[in-house]
């Protein structure tokens, strides 16, 4: 089997993808978003430089239990050298694929030539990825937005067209421009043009938020799938809601308080399994927003500063 269709299987098998989210989608998370019907996820981005210095940031970040797949490492860095390096690193764990970002706006990211940035100069982009599918024995694919911001024409359908002809096996594009950070509103139209001169898998990304959304997203583009970002971090049943309405045409209620709350509390309990109690309590605050519409604001605030799962459960009404 092709790379490309190596993924096109994949991608057919999870209409809806979790996108890779900094803080957010870690294993815990991935494993509650998997479980609610996203069947392929994405690891948070690793830097090429740490994978290759083997830091413990990139340790954790890319290590994949064996109920953590099918889910693809990604790597961001600005030079394709230690791009190829990473990856092979990332290979080694045996993912799904390896992805490579090309789509990171934030400036600690874009300004040194990583994530983004390489948009600015499209063959450079090129050039790097076929580097980096020649480094690996499986298939990688590239995330990114549909141009940098300045350009009359954006690049990404010429680009989409070149990714592929260098062994790209797939391409998720975030229908905005790097200079549009997460303001304005995708352009799903954009992955609908480049999906048409293609024949590896392209995703749709950006501003899919609810099932209908996903349905439309799909239905306007043609996409082999769906990758759902932010609206996952308050509404993890996104995952369950889409996939529900997708493939069995059934419309699922939306997630009951109890279930918020219990979400809370197992998010809690599996980040001190995994990080101990201080940390693990702590890094359960970036789920606030799946309790957020339970509480009120000082609650909320609580909530974020709350040291204890025992003070946390009982602020959303919880025993400990
Ligand atoms: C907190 C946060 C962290 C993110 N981290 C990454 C990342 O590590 N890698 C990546 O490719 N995109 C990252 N993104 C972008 C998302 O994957 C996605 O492309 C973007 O949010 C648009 O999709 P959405 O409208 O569904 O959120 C991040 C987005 C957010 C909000």
């Amino acid at each position: 089997m092709s790379h490309a269709a190596t993924i096109a299987a994949l991608f057919a098998a999870s209409p809806v993808i979790l996108a890779p989210m900094e803080d957010i989608t870690d294993h815990v998370f991935r494993r509650v978003c998997r479980s609610l019907g996203a069947r392929l996820c994405v690891t948070e981005f690793v830097r090429a430089e740490q994978m290759i210095a083997r830091s413990k940031l990139a340790r954790r970040k890319a290590t994949l239990g064996p109920d953590d797949r099918p889910t693809a490492i990604q790597i961001y860095g600005a030079d394709a050298r230690l791009l190829m390096e990473a990856a092979e690193i990332a290979a080694a764990a045996a993912p799904a694929y390896v992805d490579v970002n090309c789509g990171c706006w934030v400036p600690r990211v874009a300004r040194g030539g990583a994530g983004a940035a390489w948009l600015r100069d499209p063959a450079k982009m090129v050039a790097m990825a076929a580097q980096v599918v020649g480094a690996v024995g499986m298939p990688v694919t590239v995330k990114t937005r549909i141009g940098w911001g300045a350009e009359s024409e954006m690049p990404i359908v010429d680009l989409a067209r070149r990714l592929e002809d260098v062994g790209v096996a797939g391409l998720t594009i975030h229908c905005r421009t790097a200079q549009q950070g997460h303001g304005g509103k995708a352009d799903w139209s954009w992955a609908r043009r480049a999906r048409e001169v293609v024949t590896m898998p392209v995703v749709v990304n950006g501003d899919v938020a609810t099932a209908d959304d996903a349905a439309r997203a799909l239905a306007e583009t043609g996409c082999a799938a769906a990758m759902i970002g932010r609206a996952a971090i308050s509404n993890p049943w996104v995952f369950r809601e889409a996939t529900a309405w997708l493939e069995r045409g059934e419309r699922l209620p939306p997630a009951t308080p109890a279930e918020r709350r219990a979400m809370y509390r197992d998010l809690l309990a599996a980040n001190i399994a995994a990080r101990g109690p201080v940390h693990g309590v702590r890094c359960t605050r970036r789920h606030v927003p799946v309790v957020a519409p339970l509480i009120d604001e000082a609650t909320r605030r609580a909530l974020y500063v709350a040291e204890t799962a025992e003070q946390a459960l009982a602020l959303i009404g919880m025993e400990g």
